[in-house]
């Protein structure tokens, strides 16, 4: 059973588009780490 699930997330700062179309699950007793470059958009969702 998935404790988050996200869809089709977008999100922009004026100009900067920060997300687009992110989907994430993550399920009951799982860790999840969320890996990328700097400003890749790890902390907005
Ligand atoms: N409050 C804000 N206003 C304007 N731009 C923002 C804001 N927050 C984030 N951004 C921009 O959105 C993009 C994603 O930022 P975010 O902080 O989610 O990246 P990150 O992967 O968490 O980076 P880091 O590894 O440095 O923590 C970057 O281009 C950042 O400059
Ligand atoms: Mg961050």
């Amino acid at each position: 059973m998935a404790v988050l699930e996200l869809r089709q997330i977008s999100k922009s700062f004026g100009v900067i588009r920060a997300l687009e179309a992110v989907e994430l699950k993550v399920d009951t007793g799982k860790v999840v780490g969320l890996m990328g470059d700097n400003g890749a958009g790890k902390s907005t969702p």
